[in-house]
């Protein structure tokens, strides 16, 4: 090794570059997230399917689509889809932050409209806040409603609480215009004419929209397991159901599955196979890239409600033990392969300097990613490979490295406790070898007790049957 500790070694920026021994898998990753095909990884565990799929999510650009959904008013179960790109959403924010109408300050509208909005003393004739509770120049109350016992309790459209005064704007021609004048919160006068104020009012009743799919979400969405409402998301129930006034309206009640929220990103399927009924939905969702949003209880009052062609243009990746392939639904099995990639991934790589080197980056890689433990000195780098070798041996029957990596990775996170506990400077191969003791599995352990792994198995069973039939 002509290194003293993993401190010096340089690791690659690039995800993909992190994952080691599996060449073939990394390059049709690349493909993968630059034509936006599929992939379906067969492998032993800790070989390294899950890192593989984030590696692809994270080199995806960014998504530029947010989906919402808005209120329907003549039909709220039938909520209205909106997909909104991040240009419109930019110039929407704008739209949000523009003035509307003109900002004046005290002295520019006329006097009364400066009283009313209680600017302007009453009886000097000088602007101040109208926060300010006396006049600043003349000392003036500037509420005198407050004297009144009850002053505070009557509504008063002349306190500044008011905060907006109509008036009418005569033309040249003698024609009356509706004038708005309101307080803005930094002491100024905002005039907005009439079809102004139409505009606002229509712009902020837009807000009946409820965003399912935000701009800022992750690329990578994984599920495990067959839940279906999280696949493929939800419509809550409500006792109340759709009354207007004390239900809460069903667009409110519309939840993204995961489908959806994996658009323009990953969708992570760990352990396909136990989708089970579920693939079928999956196929739909992958040939129509769009699929239904409803309430999947049949008997909530959500099963009524329904968004059509909600967005899932994602990229499948999905995982699997060899022995599941079988249990795989043909159909989506085939899809897969018709618009993607299925990769065995390697268990082993041969032992070869290159790849020894790739191992020694590994472990740098895992001590950088805890960052609770020491690097490791090049003695206990050794010591892996050679815990390596020793574990290519018994599960491949043959000699090399092997690529079960996440093995390795318990093995180097105990040793880094162990040496962070005795604050040693670095893992050192003593570490590693204590380590790989402690993590021995418990079919190891049990070989190690009782010879081997048949007589383990005969001694329980003969315990057992010694107690009398299983009554679980
Ligand atoms: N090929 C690999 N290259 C580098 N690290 C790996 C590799 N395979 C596994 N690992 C390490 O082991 C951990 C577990 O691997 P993971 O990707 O979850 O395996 P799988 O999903 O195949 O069961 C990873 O987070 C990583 O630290
Ligand atoms: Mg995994």
């Amino acid at each position: 090794m002509d290194f003293e500790s993993t401190s010096e070694i340089s690791l690659p920026k690039d995800p993909l570059k992190r994952v080691i021994g599996q060449e073939e898998a990394v390059s049709i990753s690349r493909i993968v997230a630059r034509q936006k095909r599929h992939l379906l990884l067969v492998g032993a565990p800790g070989t390294g399917k899950s890192m593989i799929a984030r590696a692809i999510a994270s080199i995806l650009p960014p998504p530029s689509q947010e989906v919402s959904v808005l209120h329907n008013l003549e039909r709220p179960e039938r909520p209205i889809l909106s997909i909104r790109n991040n240009e419109l959403l930019a110039r929407e924010k704008k739209q949000k932050q523009k003035e509307w109408g003109k900002v004046l300050s005290p002295l520019e509208v006329p006097e009364f409209v400066s009283e009313k909005l209680g600017f302007r003393c009453k009886r000097c004739g000088e602007s101040s806040s109208p926060r300010a509770l006396y006049c600043q120049s003349c000392g003036a109350d500037k509420h005198p409603r407050r004297d009144s016992p009850f002053g505070d309790l009557l509504p008063n459209s002349e306190t500044p609480e008011a905060g907006r005064v109509h008036a009418v704007r005569m033309d040249d021609e003698g024609e009356g215009e509706p004038i708005i004048y309101e307080r803005t919160d930094k002491d100024k006068i905002r005039q907005l004419t009439y079809a102004e104020f139409k505009q606002r009012s229509a712009s902020n009743a837009k807000k009946l929209r409820k965003v399912i799919v935000p701009l800022g979400r992750p690329s990578f969405v994984q599920v495990v397991g067959n839940n279906e409402t999280e696949l493929l998301g939800d419509v809550r129930h409500d006792p109340y159901g759709s009354h207007p006034e004390i239900g809460t309206p069903p667009y409110l009640r519309v939840t993204a599955g995961a489908i959806h929220e994996a658009h323009e990103g990953v969708l992570y399927v760990d352990e396909m196979t136990t989708l089970g009924e579920a693939q079928r939905y999956l196929l739909t969702a992958m040939q129509e890239k769009k699929f239904l949003i409803t309430g999947r209880n049949p008997s909530s009052a959500g099963s009524t409600v329904r968004v059509e062609e909600v967005p899932s243009d994602f990229i499948l990746v999905g995982s699997m033990n060899i022995n599941d392939l079988p249990s795989l639904s043909p159909a989506l099995r085939s899809r897969i392969r018709g618009s993607g990639y299925e990769l065995v991934l390697n268990t082993f790589m041969d032992d070869t300097e290159a790849n020894q080197e790739k191992m020694a980056q590994f472990v740098a890689q895992e001590i950088s990613m805890d960052s609770r433990i020491p690097h490791a000195a090049s003695e206990a780098v050794e010591a892996i490979l050679e815990e390596s070798r020793r574990l290519c041996r018994a599960t491949e029957n043959r000699s090399g490295l092997t690529l079960r990596l996440r093995n390795l990775s318990g093995i180097i996170k105990l040793a880094g406790d162990l040496s962070a506990i005795e604050e040693a400077e670095l893992i050192e191969k003593t570490h590693i070898k204590k380590a790989i003791k402690k993590a021995k599995s418990a079919e190891e352990q049990l070989e190690d007790k009782y010879d081997n792994m048949w007589s383990a198995g005969m001694a329980d069973y003969g315990s057992r049957a010694r107690q009398g039939p299983e009554t679980a």
